[in-house]
């Protein structure tokens, strides 16, 4: 193995992925007098959270009466009761004084006359505990939420200490000899160096895995890195057989078109003309909650009522909008329909499609953000030293399916819990404690490995093979006979590994050994989710079982854990869901599991 040099840093933290979740618990170590890193494999206005459309939830009640009870409620149902009810309510609670924060931060908010921050009505938001009607809670900022809340994030990020490490690609956790994680290993690919950064606390904020399927909303960039270390580190990914589907990607180019449009009055036709949402959901109607949009579209589709020559798929209108609605509420989608759908969309309606867009499932973590693992002592026992905040972690507040504009709002209040829990537990004082080598070169021998790969499978054949079956079998409607089939294949897959092809050798700039390192974190994602997905034989939020078409609370109202290992083998385990809230302000009659309709 080639002998690399190793520039070694110390920090109380560091936290990998520059998104809103990694962010905001960035500024939130620096606040709380932690010295700390920030590595990020893109620059951090450049992350995935820039992309987010439509807006954040908070009960703030600008527009309508609203509270954090029915907005607690809300994400209960859409969760499917598979949420961790505990950290729904910290959630819920916490959301209107983090929109405040963000305001006072900078985030330049549409607004209403009155000068209140603007709230549109999203997907599964209602009043009065689910009867309706649509309440306008999710808070926008035009369509471009995701990316006022990155910018402002990255400005405030830069008045504290916080150091940023831009353009290095973490590679692996760096463990001590118990097990607990004390830093991780980066690759600067601008210069080729490699940095091995310890800490008390290591920090996951690296996303969701969207592009372990061949359509999605996602990034290029969205890998899953923080899972496939987590996952090699021997740890548990959970409920990863969660996909959502966001129901108006542009057909053919995936491109995001947000719920928003929806919201602002926008409605799926198809093929006949119907507005068929009205019979599958009479009340919330288009404003159903994204896994029952998604299945309706679906079913609509195979029926024969959908769009376009081949009839595969359906049109979302905006046209008989105000063109002013468009141009101050809705800019940015605009742009987007005329660029990759060619349509004008003041006459013309978007041809759209259910898209991979997020991932319910990740690293298990309480309400703090600390990483758990049931094997090292229980169902909530935690990893000393590792905590994930953001798409990357699975609280779990979205549970079986998440609702539209409760991502931003749980990046900005968990990154923020993550930085006051860390503010509490960590011993500033205390020395910086060293990594187990055996780890560390662990994590460079696999490096060097796949530098040198020679096999003759080039990656991006690999990867196009991975991105088609978790498509074709961990889909929108799933079968045994469909999730056999991408376990199966998936397995076979993976035994393609060691024959993996890299060409580029060099150390600067090897976007073919960026991929390589990538693919290899989307395998252990994409593996996860369909042996997770074959086991559960129920259908929950987004995980629709055609052979289980009903949810099992009896059997199923618990989290998937799965642990995989170098030969790509998958061990599921399970786990409570926390069923209690934090506090007697919520009847726990209100929320008590019942049948989920719209
Ligand atoms: O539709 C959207 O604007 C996406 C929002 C979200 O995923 O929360």
């Amino acid at each position: 193995m080639t002998a690399y040099e190793i520039i070694d840093h110390a920090f109380d933290v560091v936290v990998v992925g520059a998104g809103g979740a990694g962010l905001r618990a960035t500024l939130g170590m620096a606040e709380q007098g932690l010295t700390t890193a920030c590595v990020t494999k893109v620059f951090p206005t450049r992350s995935h959270t820039v992309a987010a459309q439509g807006g954040i939830a908070a009960s703030l009640g600008n527009m309508g009466p609203d509270s954090w009870q029915w907005h607690m409620f809300d994400t209960i149902k859409g969760s499917d009761w598979l949420g961790d009810i505990d950290a729904q309510e910290y959630m819920v609670r916490e959301a209107p004084a983090a929109v405040y924060e963000l305001e006072h931060y900078g985030v330049p908010f549409s607004r209403t006359e009155e000068g209140k921050i603007y709230q549109r009505p999203f997907g599964g938001m209602m009043m009065n505990y689910g009867e309706g009607p649509p309440v306008q809670r999710t808070c926008a900022a035009a369509d471009r939420t995701g990316h006022a809340i990155l910018h402002t994030l990255y400005g405030q990020s830069l008045r504290h200490n916080a150091e940023f490490f831009i353009e290095y690609f973490a590679l692996d956790l760096l463990l001590g000899e118990d097990g607990s994680v004390r830093g991780v290993i980066a690759w600067k690919l601008d210069d080729g160096t490699l940095h091995r950064f310890r800490a008390k606390m290591v920090v996951l904020a690296t996303g969701g895995y969207g592009r372990a399927f061949f359509s999605a909303t996602s990034a290029h960039t969205v890998t899953g890195d923080g899972n496939g270390m987590v996952a090699r580190a021997g740890l548990p990914l959970q409920d990863m057989e969660f996909v959502q589907f966001h129901p108006t990607g542009i057909y053919g180019a995936g491109t995001l078109i947000t719920e928003g449009a929806r919201g602002e009055g926008g409605y799926l036709t198809n093929s006949e003309g119907e507005r068929f949402m009205e019979r599958y959901a009479p009340n919330a109607k288009d404003l159903a909650s994204r896994d029952v949009v998604s299945r309706c579209m679906t079913i609509e589709i195979r029926e024969g009522r959908g769009v376009g020559p081949k009839k595969d798929h359906i049109h979302l209108h905006l046209d008989h909008l105000d063109p002013k609605v468009l141009r101050e509420r809705l800019p940015g989608i605009t742009e987007s329909a005329k660029i990759f759908a060619g349509v004008d969309l003041t006459r013309e309606p978007i041809p759209v499609l259910p898209t991979v867009h997020y991932n319910m499932g990740g690293i298990p973590t309480n309400y703090h953000g600390e990483a758990i693992d049931p094997r090292r002592g229980g169902p909530d026992a935690t990893v000393p030293g590792l905590m994930a905040v953001g798409e990357a972690g699975c609280a779990s507040v979205h549970g079986a399916n998440r609702l539209g504009s409760n991502s931003l709002i749980d990046l900005v209040v968990f990154g923020r819990a993550a930085a006051l829990r860390a503010g509490r537990v960590l011993d500033r004082k205390a020395p910086v404690p060293a990594v187990n080598k055996a780890s560390e070169e662990k994590t460079l021998s696999r490096f060097d490995r796949l530098r040198h790969a020679d096999g003759a499978s080039p990656t991006a054949e690999v990867r196009d093979r991975m991105q088609r079956i978790m498509q074709e079998d961990a889909a929108v409607f799933r079968t045994a006979e469909s999730l056999q089939s991408g376990v199966r294949r998936m397995s076979e897959l993976w035994g393609v590994l060691p024959d993996l092809k890299v060409t580029d050798r060099s150390m600067v700039w090897n976007s073919d050994l960026v991929e390589t390192l990538e693919l290899e974190n989307l395998m252990a994602n994409a593996i996860v989710t369909v042996v997770s997905a074959e086991a559960r034989t129920e259908s929950r939020g987004a995980h629709a079982r055609e052979d289980y078409p009903d949810r099992d609370d009896a059997n199923w109202r618990k989290h998937t854990l799965a642990y995989v290992d170098g030969a790509g083998k998958v061990t599921l385990d399970y786990r409570p869901v926390h069923t209690q809230p934090l506090s007697d302000e919520i009847d726990p009659k209100k929320i008590a599991p019942k049948a989920r309709v719209y």
